[in-house]
């Protein structure tokens, strides 16, 4: 089987976590094309030692591709998955635009991929939805979660890699003793937090906490799971944090969630009160687990756990699942 493979989003900060995923895990290419907007036709990205040209994405682009990643926002997608799908190439989209689509699977790699079957567009999940399914998923094995209080605390890059630039750039100025300022960011991000900048709902939700709600419900294939969701912006790299307290209704053990967690593929646990040694950002960027900690039980609440979870979300979150989704398929 051939793998001719196109990604949409090359310049991206998840498009070069899928061409560092790709490298590291050795995925067998044939040939291997870069795209993105036409500011980046020209610049170079890397493949290991490889220098790749990207190339402005266009509808006529996908001729001979057989896996097409696209990381270039919801616009682009509806844009160019169609044209990619017409010329016969099967897509693993990380954007939001099909990801509710009932006909289009929701896919966490060791979570849900017996919901993939051939289809031929298979949706990538939010960020925060895949770090956090990995770790329910092995849980269920005590009792089903009934509900979900969560606070992620959102690395910058996950705003893509502009906002990234701009975070460091804004350090240096607040350092130097002058006035950063926000262009990509919503607001100044340096030695400072902000609910996270997606657009305010009616209920006074924000989307992205909608998207972590209705993804984790629609991966775990929980639809009645209550979720309460919080979503704020740090001045973290890399990798987001989550504080999470999951109801099971049933007393649950900490003990016996931890070894099943410490069993699960994909999973790291860390959890050392004597050190105080809990998972951290700057440990876990880089790293294709997602680690978690502090697991214990909810003072107030005994059929309740708390849970600290961290994961690279270019990663787990993104790039290494859509990876992994490709692997799969080219199993
Ligand atoms: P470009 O760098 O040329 O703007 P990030 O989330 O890190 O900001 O990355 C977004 C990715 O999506 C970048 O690779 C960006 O390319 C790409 N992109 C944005 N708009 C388009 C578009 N209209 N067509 C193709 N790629 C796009």
């Amino acid at each position: 089987m051939s793998n001719h493979i196109a990604i949409v989003g090359a310049s991206g900060a998840v498009g070069q976590a899928i061409l560092d995923s790709l490298h590291k895990r050795q995925f067998p290419i044939s040939s291997i094309r870069v795209f993105a907007s036409s500011r980046s036709a020209g610049k170079t990205v890397r493949l290991g030692n490889t220098e790749l040209v990207i190339e402005e994405a266009g509808p006529d682009v996908f001729a001979g591709i057989d896996i097409a990643f696209f990381s270039a926002g919801a616009t682009t997608s509806r844009k160019l998955v169609p044209a990619a799908l017409a010329a016969g190439a099967t897509v693993i989209d990380n954007s939001s635009a099909f990801r509710m689509d009932a006909d289009v699977p929701l896919i966490v790699p060791n979570v849900n991929d017996e919901h993939m079957g051939t289809e031929n567009l298979v949706a990538n999940p939010n960020c925060t939805a895949a770090i956090l399914t990995s770790v329910l998923q092995p849980l269920r094995q005590l009792a089903e979660p009934r509900r979900i209080v969560l606070t992620s605390m959102n690395a910058v890059s996950g705003a893509g890699r502009q906002a990234t630039e701009e975070l460091i750039e804004q350090t240096r100025v607040d350092l130097a003793g002058g006035v950063p300022e926000a262009h990509r960011l919503h607001h100044v991000l340096a030695f400072n937090t902000f609910n996270i900048e997606f657009p305010v709902l009616e209920d006074g939700g924000n989307t992205e906490e909608l998207k972590v709600m209705q993804e984790t419900r629609r991966i775990l294939d929980i639809p009645e799971l209550s979720m309460s969701v919080t979503c704020v912006r740090v001045p973290v790299l890399r990798a987001h944090s989550l504080s999470v307290n999951v109801d099971f209704g049933v007393e649950v053990d900490p003990e016996e969630a931890r070894q099943l967690l410490a069993a699960a593929p994909g999973v790291q646990v860390l959890d050392d009160p004597e050190k105080r040694h809990f998972p951290m950002p700057r440990d876990v960027a880089g790293q294709e687990d997602v680690f978690v900690g502090r697991i214990r039980r909810d003072p107030g609440h005994p059929t309740a756990l708390n849970l600290w979870i961290v994961g690279d979300q270019l990663l787990r979150g993104a790039a290494l699942n859509a990876v992994q989704i490709a692997e799969i398929r080219a199993s």
